[in-house]
């Protein structure tokens, strides 16, 4: 049976929903809480038994190449203000993951950021997470990589994650064609990427996990720009699916699209809830507030 021990995290892309943060810091760099949302991404990867973790920087990206190396700087700083806790995260990681940084040259779509790992993937499976969508498990359960790995290893058939959304949002996101083959297990038949509401009756979106099979890496080397230039993931997952087969399923855990304004704020309130030093404060801020709006 395969075993998934990497995965692609990318985060080159513009970032053009969050413009404001990005002239200065990555939005992968943006805190949630306590810590970068990067550093969520990296640590749902370490849980799930990845070892090697390729991660996708493009230009003005240095500060998430940096914030995962070895730094006498960082670690003092962080010692001295007092953050040891988030230095203690950021070394288990260290211990646990290798952490290799590829430079996208250009934010050609996710399909060329992915193929840009090429040369650490080789002929394995591997993972991929979106640098700026954050999940989060409840407690004891296994989180939304782990279970799409399990699902991989278990079949052999690439698996991707998927969750329902309303009509509204049909056209931000990719969306899966499926039949059900058992609860919450799909086949998926087609894919189609940012669709108007009306182009099809899926409801199913992509929230950016993946476990591909490595034959994902043929056809991103073959595959040619289409919607706004970009080489598109979701046209190479198409043609896998009309060859060797695709899953999909959904999944246990709570979902934030970081990169997207209101995502964010919702992150940070909802995270904030489940930090124990800021629970009880902040719940009493947010239902005074709810009286005044
Ligand atoms: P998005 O679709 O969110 O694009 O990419 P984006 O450019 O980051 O953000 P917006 O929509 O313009 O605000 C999904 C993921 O793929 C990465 C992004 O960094 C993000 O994690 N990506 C996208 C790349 O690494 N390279 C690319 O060329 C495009």
């Amino acid at each position: 049976m395969p075993k998934v021990k990497k995965a692609i995290i990318p985060a080159a892309g513009l970032g053009t929903r969050f413009l404001p943060a990005t002239k200065t810091v990555p939005k992968e760099m943006l805190t949630i809480v306590d810590a970068p949302i990067i550093l969520y991404v990296v640590e749902e990867a370490v849980k799930a038994g990845i070892e090697d973790i390729v991660l996708i920087a493009g230009r003005g990206k240095h500060a998430i190449e940096d914030f995962f190396d070895t730094s006498y700087e960082l670690e003092d700083k962080l010692a001295k203000d007092g953050k040891a806790k988030l230095l203690d995260r950021v070394s288990k990681i260290r211990d646990q993951a290798n952490i290799i940084s590829i430079r996208q040259k250009q934010a050609m779509g996710l399909g060329h950021a992915i193929l840009c790992g090429l040369p650490i993937i080789g002929k394995e499976p591997f993972a991929v997470l979106l640098g700026d969508e954050i999940t989060m498990e409840a407690n004891g359960e296994s989180n939304v990589t782990a279970q799409l790995v399990k699902s991989f290893e278990e079949t052999s058939v690439s698996t991707i994650s998927v969750m329902k959304v309303e009509d509204k949002d049909v056209s931000k996101y990719g969306i899966a064609e499926v039949e059900q083959t058992s609860p919450g297990f799909f086949k998926v038949t087609s894919l189609i990427e940012k669709p108007k509401p009306s182009e099809t009756l899926s409801r199913w979106a992509l929230p950016g996990r993946y476990v591909f099979d490595n034959t994902i890496m043929d056809i991103l080397q073959k595959a040619k720009p289409t919607l706004n230039g970009e080489i598109q993931l979701t046209d190479s997952m198409k043609l896998l699916c009309q060859t060797q087969g695709l899953n999909a399923m959904t999944f246990t855990a709570d979902r934030y699209d970081a990169g997207d304004k209101l995502g964010y704020l919702q992150a940070n309130i909802e995270l904030g809830l489940k930090n124990p030093e800021l629970r009880d404060d902040l719940k009493n801020y947010l239902l005074g507030l709810v009286t005044r709006i």
